[in-house]
């Protein structure tokens, strides 16, 4: 299965300055636990924020400069070539972002794990717009967390 897991503040705010815009203990441990099988994919800096957390699992990072190494990580210079790797492992693919992995990943995903936070963030990243095509909604649950209003929501596509 091809999932896409994203945390949004609201209007859709997924990042600041290289960082999340937040820190929600919850939110994260439910990204590292549900991600922790399967292949992750995500975009240079995402990989770089993950930091130690790489470790322990099957990760490819995405970068088009052919000069980039990854220390101990798959590297691929595009989403298609990536998801050609990730499909050799066997077993759920995790599209983590950032911005343009989500974009292109969106139209070809099975599933989207997005958590919203009921609140208002400065951000520079923005996920983009899923409403119209992540229309079926799968599951749903309500926390609080850190202050927050948090909705975890499995969707998925019309069949
Ligand atoms: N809230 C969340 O759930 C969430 C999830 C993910 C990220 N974020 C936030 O978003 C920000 C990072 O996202 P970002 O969009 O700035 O960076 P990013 O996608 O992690 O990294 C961008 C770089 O990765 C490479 N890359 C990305 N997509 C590629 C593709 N399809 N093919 C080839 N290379 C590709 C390119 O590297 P080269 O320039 O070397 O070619 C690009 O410059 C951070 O603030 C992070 O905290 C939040």
């Amino acid at each position: 299965m091809l999932n896409i897991i994203v945390a949004c503040g609201r209007s859709r705010v997924i990042g600041k300055a290289g960082r999340l815009p937040w820190d929600i203990k919850e939110d994260w441990d439910y990204f590292l636990g549900i991600t922790k099988s399967g292949t992750l994919i995500m975009g240079k800096h995402c990989f770089s924020e993950m930091g130690p957390h790489t470790n322990d699992r099957k990760v490819i990072a995405l970068s088009r400069d052919p000069k980039i190494e990854f220390p101990n990580t798959r590297k691929a210079s595009s989403l298609p070539e990536a998801l050609t790797m990730a499909q050799r492992d066997g077993g759920d693919v995790w599209i983590c972002g950032g911005r343009i992995v989500y974009e292109e990943a969106i139209p070809l995903a099975d599933r989207l794990y997005l958590t919203l936070i009921d609140a208002e963030f400065d951000g520079d990243v923005f996920f983009p717009a899923w409403e119209h095509v992540f229309t079926r909604e799968i599951s749903r649950r309500e926390s609080e967390n850190s202050g927050y209003r948090l909705t975890y929501l499995t969707l998925g596509k019309e069949k």
